[in-house]
Order: structure tokens, then sequence, then C-alpha cells
């Protein structure tokens, strides 16, 4: 059965490609390298023994995307991870933005709702909760006016999405909203590869492990939380992997009870800054150099998930615990800088 990866190359496509592969799934990537390299495709063929089609197309050429459906008429499910992701940037550049995560999103569905029969997931965010009111945040929590072009294209995504498949009963979509991201695979073949400075946490704090930057900032110590930082949920990239894989299959089995449905994938478990650090410290053996300075702008105080429906739904559960997932993140800097 081919499945459609966009954004394969990256992050959490390529952890994805991988769980895909080694169910059996033919896997055609698409990707445009604009935040990721051709020789992950080498990590994923190590990891797997089989190398997935790759064709580099950038979604915004329309006519390649038609072209490409014509030569892949068998495409009967896509995971959809290619987008832009910096928040800072994306308020500098809303314009991008929205060409770049909704123009594309658009001439992918044009293409599936003409299929006889298609499966779908949207790479989501958790941050289409913004602060949520109660803690765990469950599905039905309200979304709130996004704080960046970034989250408005994952919210703006969602409804898209929502509209399409309310008139097009051939569509079956399912949207992750993931939490935290983080970790590397345990084969330290693949893992994350920041371009430049690391806006996210974990990287910041690897890399400055492994000497690439000074000092590790944490923006903020006088949250109302059990030691003043910021709580998040943090989950690791493979257990996510995962639960696009089981996300697909309750589409392709036909098992989902609506055509459109949503779901949270966290640990369910907050972990403040100042624990990750310490996670890092304990997995490390290493002092690490950090300072506390002012907030960040834009940032929540508490965001962890209610994981009981992809529980229960999906069938899905993660497995790592913060510091297995830091482990993997620091073996992953460590090979890279070695
Ligand atoms: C960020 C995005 C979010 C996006 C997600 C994708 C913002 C405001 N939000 O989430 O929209 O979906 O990435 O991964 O950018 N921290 C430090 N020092 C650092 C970096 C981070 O203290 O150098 C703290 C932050 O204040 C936060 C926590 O670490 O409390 C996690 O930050 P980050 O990894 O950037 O993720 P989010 O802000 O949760």
């Amino acid at each position: 059965m081919k499945i459609l990866v966009t954004g394969g190359l990256g992050f959490i496509g390529s952890h994805t490609v991988v769980e895909l592969q080694n169910e059996g799934y033919e896997v055609v990537i698409i990707d445009d390298c604009s935040n990721s390299s051709e020789k992950v495709l080498e990590g994923i063929t190590t990891i797997t023994g089989k190398t997935p089609l790759f064709e580099k197309i950038d979604l915004k050429e329309k006519s390649k995307v038609e072209d490409f459906f014509k030569r892949h008429a068998d495409v009967q499910g896509v995971i959809h991870f290619a987008a832009s992701k910096a928040v800072g940037e994306s308020v500098e550049k809303p314009l991008l933005y929205y060409e770049n995560n909704i123009g594309t999103l658009v001439y992918l569905l044009k293409e599936l709702v003409a299929k006889n029969k298609a499966s779908f997931i949207f790479s989501s965010s958790c941050t289409v909760y913004g602060q949520a009111d109660e803690m765990p945040i469950t599905e039905s929590a309200p979304v709130k006016q996004a704080e960046s072009p970034y989250g408005n294209t994952k919210q703006m995504g969602e409804e898209i999405i929502a509209d399409t498949c309310k008139v097009n009963a051939n569509l079956n979509a399912i949207a992750l909203r993931y939490f935290n991201p983080m970790g590397a695979h345990p084969s330290v073949q693949i893992g994350e590869l920041p371009i430049g400075v690391p806006q996210n946490l974990v990287p910041f704090i690897t890399q400055t492990g492994a000497g690439l930057r000074e000092q590790l900032s944490v923006f903020g110590d006088d949250y109302p939380t059990s030691d003043g930082t910021c709580v998040r949920d943090y989950i690791y990239v493979v257990d996510l992997a995962k639960a696009h894989v089981l996300a697909l299959k309750r589409l392709l089995e036909g098992k989902n009870s609506d055509n459109y449905e949503v779901f949270n994938v966290g640990t369910g478990k907050g972990s403040t800054v100042l624990e990750v650090i310490k996670s890092f410290e304990k997995v490390s053996g290493k002092k690490l150099n950090y300072k506390i300075v002012d907030r960040r702008a834009g940032d929540i105080t508490t965001a962890y998930a209610d994981t009981t429906k992809a529980n229960e739904v999906l069938g899905w559960k993660s497995q790592y615990s913060l510091d297995e997932a830091m482990k993997s993140a620091w073996n992953w800097e460590q090979k890279i800088r070695g």
C-alpha cells in the first residue's frame, strides 16, 4: 500500500517513514529540502533496510503536485508534514507562512477529493489551544485566538480539512495535535537537525551541552508553576511517529467514527524547564550552563495533554520517559558533532 509522506525528510517525518516501512507500507516522500537534507534517506535506509522513493518537489508548484498524483495514482494515504514551523519567522513573514502552509494544503486536498477514497493525516499542534483554562487539555478544549501566523496556519489548516471532509465523504482525515516532540531514533541514524540557532528547548540544551552554545537562557522563573518555569508535555518522536501509523491504519481500515477526527498526542505528563534541564544533566552526566532571563513573549504557562482519546480510540500510548527521550537526543547530538 503506497503512502505519500510530505516533509518526509524532516524531524517527525523521517521517524514516521521508518515506522511506516517497518509496518510494510511502501513510502514515497515529497520534500523540498528547504529545512532538511537528502542525506536523511541514508539513515532511513540503514534502519529499515529499504530506501523510500523520494521526489524533490516544492508543493507550492501546483502543476508539479498534479503531475505527481497522475504518476502515483495508487497513493492511498497521505501524511502531510511539509510546513514552515518557526514561530518568530512567521510573525515577520506572514504571507510566506500562509502560502507555504495553507496554499500547499489546498493543492493536496484538491488531489485527494478527486480520488474514490483517500486517507489524510495532518500535523497539527497543541498551539491551537493557546493557554487552555483546564489541565490536562482534552480535544474538546476551545481553540483560542492564535498567537502567531504559524499557529494560525495550524488552526486554519484544521478548519479547511473539516470543511472539505463535510462535503467529501470519500475523504477521511485525522488531525494530530502534537505537544512538544523531542529525541532521536534509538539507532542514532536520524534525529533533529535544526538550522542555525535552535528555537526549541531540547536542541538548545543538547547543543549547549555539546559546547556549540555557551549558555541556555531559561525564559522566566516567575510563572505560577511548581518551580516558576513553564510546563510542557515532551513527547518522544518515535512514540509520536507510531501515533501516525495507528491513525493512518484507522482510516485505511475504515474504523473511524467520523470522516474528520482530532487527537492529542502527548504523554499526559507536564515537565518544567528546570526538570528538563535536570533530565539532561542526569543522562549526560554534565552540568548545563544556564541562566534565568526574562519571559519570552507569547509563551504560555502550562500545557499538557489529556491522552485518553488517543489511548482508547487509537490504542496508542507513549512508551518512553523524558529521561529516555533525552538520552536519545543527547546520543544524537554527540553523533552529529562527533
Ligand atoms: C513552540 C511554539 C509552538 C510550536 C512548538 C513546535 C512558541 C511560542 N511556540 O512551542 O507554537 O508548536 O514550538 O515545537 O515558540 N525555553 C527556554 N529557553 C529556550 C527555549 C525554550 O526556556 O532557549 C522554554 C520556553 O519558554 C518553553 C519551553 O522551554 O517554556 C519549551 O519551549 P519550545 O521548545 O520553544 O516549545 P513551545 O514554546 O512549547
